[in-house]
């Protein structure tokens, strides 16, 4: 049989290689050189050691034990899709991003994604969720990076490292124990509001389609006049609001874990493509004084501030390769566009730095030149160098201002203006509030939602350390007085401790 077969076939079977002659284009290594073997290493002899001289075998390890970059320090597990956002409303009063030109289209990514556990853990885990979009505007990219809560757990950026910390498993065992996160936010009432959501059927979402995002701090934004309006963003989904009970999320941890990534990407390849509407809240600089809580406050939503609509997303499209795209998107508070600014919320202000800081390290120097982060107008200035460069210097002149090739600065995107006065400090935020919109919030829900609030914060609070325990019980209690009592009572607590330490604190 052996001496009846032309020579070439019989090579193909003895290296292998015959299964890829279907394929026309040649396996090459990455210095585009054709491959000869793919299937067995260079050994010396039938019975010698391997040969570092194959460098097609030491190529392929080396590529590959270099696959993974830093997962993200918090939403490492997300999943994203690509659309398009349309600008309905003509808001030029309050702003002259040119996002939102009445009737533009903006092609959008977005990544959706849980918080606490790493890259491959269960989308079933009770966490807040992250709704993170890119707007490639034809003023460069606005990230808004936000959240399906309104509220957040603190106020303040300096305390986001020990309550990430806290929430994350212990760092001796990497078990999960919720009395550390209680241990932690017995220190911050202001946490109750936000708590109260993660606790209920919210912290479980069905689907990434079927929940709202928010922008959770106010903006600004800024006409051509210069003038400044306080907004906060909310994306309202228009497959209607859907959350899995305890007994429901139980079922499909048993099931599918990867329920949420699952349902938006099989959704999108049957043309079946989710829509949001963005609406805002609009305050103006004047009115923030009014409030009986300080509206620049992170755990708060601004109740009976009217909500209009101004645009509306579809995705429309699934990534090609979830590395290059899901993974490597760079989503940062800092990637805003003229018209659009930080407002002086304290938490904000953190997240300016901290997400460019990290991309630096997780995606690297010259990261925003990826595809998914490269924006769609030129990118004109002299930065330059560091690792991974690969843009083209077509110019001699990397300083500005020159002679002999300006880049012009805008006029438009001159920042706007904030009076200030006084002297620095470092001090609580002074109209604190911390538990009437905790109380709105449970009273808003059905008798249901409440008793499934109940079992599950106060089967979790039972764990939790005899003092911390109670203290958290007391902001509960103070927030609603049946709320605290019902959970006071799951948690197996002292309803006496529990009261006397509401009346000590202030609203
Ligand atoms: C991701 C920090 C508060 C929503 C991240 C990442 C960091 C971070 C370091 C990883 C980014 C990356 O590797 O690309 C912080 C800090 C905060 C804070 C320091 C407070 C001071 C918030 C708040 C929200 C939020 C209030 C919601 C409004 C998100 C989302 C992502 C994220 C959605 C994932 C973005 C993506 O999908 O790529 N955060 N965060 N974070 N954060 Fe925050």
């Amino acid at each position: 049989f052996r001496a009846a077969m032309p020579n070439r076939l019989m090579l193909a079977i003895t290296t292998g290689a015959l299964a890829l002659s279907v394929n026309a284009a040649p396996l090459t290594r990455d210095n585009g050189a054709p491959v000869g073997n793919n299937q067995n290493s260079q050994t010396a002899g039938p019975n010698g050691p391997t040969l570092l001289q194959d460098v097609q075998l030491i190529q392929k390890l080396q590529r590959f034990d270099r696959e993974r970059i830093p997962e993200r320090v918090v939403h490492a597990r997300g999943t994203g899709a690509h659309g398009e956002f349309t600008a309905t409303e003509d808001i030029s009063d309050l702003t002259l991003a040119k996002v939102f030109e009445k009737g533009s289209t903006t092609p959008v990514f977005v990544r959706f994604s849980t918080v606490v556990h790493g890259l491959h853990s269960p989308e079933t885990l009770r966490d807040p969720r992250g709704f993170a979009t890119k707007f490639y505007t034809a003023d460069g990219n606005w990230d808004l990076v936000g959240n399906n809560f309104p509220t957040f757990f603190i106020r303040d950026a300096i305390k986001f490292p020990d309550m990430v910390h806290s929430f994350k498993p212990d760092p001796r065992s990497n078990l999960d124990d919720d009395s550390r996160r209680f241990d932690f936010l017995s220190h911050h009432p202001e946490s109750t509001r936000t708590l109260t959501l993660l606790y209920s059927n919210q912290g479980t979402p069905a689907s990434y389609r079927m929940m709202d995002g928010n922008g959770v701090h106010a903006y600004k934004l800024v006409n051509d006049e210069g003038q400044v309006h306080y907004v906060k963003f909310r994306w309202k989904t228009l497959q209607g609001l859907k959350n899995l009970d305890p007994k429901e999320n139980e079922a499909m941890q048993g099931k599918d874990y990867s329920h949420l990534s699952r349902d938006l990407i099989t959704s999108i390849e049957k043309g079946d493509y989710p829509k949001w509407d963005l609406m805002i809240q609009v305050l103006k600089p004047e009115d923030l004084a009014k409030f009986d809580f300080d509206p620049l406050d992170a755990t708060k939503i601004w109740p009976d501030v009217p909500e209009r609509k101004i645009g509306q997303m579809v995705l429309n499209k699934n990534p090609q390769n979830i590395f290059q795209e899901t993974e490597q998107v760079a989503m940062a508070p800092a990637n805003l566009v003229p018209g659009i600014e930080p407002s002086e919320d304290r938490l904000l202000q953190g997240r300016l730095f901290a997400y460019a800081d990290t991309q630096l390290h997780r995606v690297g120097t010259n990261g925003l030149s990826l595809p998914i982060n490269r924006p769609k107008v030129d990118v004109n200035n002299g930065n330059q160098d560091g690792a991974m460069n690969f843009g083209q210097t077509t110019s001699g002149v990397n300083y500005q201002p020159s002679r002999r090739e300006n880049r012009e600065e805008t006029p438009r995107a001159v920042y706007s203006k904030l009076e200030l006065s006084g002297t620095t400090q470092q001090a609580p935020i002074q109209r604190q509030q911390n538990f009437k919109q905790a109380g709105e919030l449970y009273r808003s829900f059905t008798a249901k939602e409440k008793t499934d609030l109940v079992n599950t914060l106060g089967g979790e609070l039972a764990h939790t350390d005899d003092e911390a325990k109670h203290i958290m019980l007391s902001f509960f209690y103070k927030a609603d007085a049946e709320y605290g009592e019902r959970l006071t009572k799951v948690a197996k607590a002292d309803l006496k401790r529990v009261q006397a330490l509401a009346a000590d604190l202030e609203d």
